[in-house]
């Protein structure tokens, strides 16, 4: 099985050539780590190989999200992108043809055959979530959300897509153990100055860099420097 790029070269290093594709990974990372930027980097990298994306957006406005990631190239308006703006909203609104707000961003159902009939429809083989929590306190119940994210897991793994969820930190970790990899972003104060890391936790089907290693975010976005340490690994 061949690989597919994130779009940054040297996370693709570090997973050994890059994503095995149409499995599901999870990026992780506090606030600002850069995991929509990451997410991009992934989007983006589709593109440039005629792919088709959809990026599904939670939390950030479309105009902010379109804003900020033009700042590091990214041209969003791009035909083969489709961005659907899930953000909530004071009033009703559609997001796909036949589907509110409220619905699609309530129900992991709805938002799974949504998503399996837009990549039906446009054969989107790059998928971003961004981020998975909002989605995932619509339910309460541990074993009920388990239940759920594998169901929809195994629904969307059908259209033979590889998608990207986001997530922070602190949400708790039944995810991780459901999808195929998990990459963290991790933030460390070290004497004033701010160290970012970033960590392979799993990647089933694969080897991989199993060291913390450090990257920056400049004007072309992540740059993850594969063959140096972070010092002060935790
Ligand atoms: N040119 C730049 N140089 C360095 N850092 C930058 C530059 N442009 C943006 N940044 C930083 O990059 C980060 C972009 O983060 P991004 O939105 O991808 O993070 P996130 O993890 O998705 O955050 P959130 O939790 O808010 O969704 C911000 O912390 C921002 O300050
Ligand atoms: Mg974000």
């Amino acid at each position: 099985m061949g690989r597919i790029s994130t779009g940054i070269e040297g996370l693709d290093k570090m997973l050994n050539g890059g994503l095995i594709p149409r499995r599901a990974y999870l990026v992780k990372g506090g606030p600002g780590a850069g995991k929509t930027t990451l997410a991009m980097h992934f989007l983006m990298e589709g593109i440039k190989n005629k792919e088709k994306g959809l990026y599904i957006t939670f939390e950030e406005p479309v105009s902010t999200l379109k804003e900020d990631m033009s700042k590091f190239g990214f041209n969003l308006d791009h035909p083969n992108i489709k961005i659907v703006d899930a953000t909530p909203v004071g009033e009703k609104k559609m997001i796909f043809a036949d589907v509110l707000y409220e619905e699609f961003a309530t129900s992991f159902e709805k938002l799974a055959r949504t998503i399996s009939e837009e990549i039906k429809a446009e054969k989107y083989s790059r998928i971003v979530i961004d981020p998975l929590t909002m989605i995932k306190l619509t339910i309460l119940d541990e074993l009920e959300y388990r239940r759920t994210f594998m169901t929809f897991l195994k629904t969307i793994s059908k259209y033979k897509a590889t998608i990207l969820f986001t997530s922070e930190l602190m949400d708790s970790d039944i995810e991780e153990f459901l999808v195929s990899g998990v990459i963290e972003l991790r933030t460390i104060e070290e004497r004033g100055k701010t160290l970012r890391g970033i960590k392979i936790i799993k990647f089933r089907g694969s080897t991989f860099d199993e060291e913390l290693r450090p990257y920056r975010i400049t004007s072309k976005g992540i740059k993850v420097y594969h063959q140096e340490v972070l010092l002060h690994g935790v």
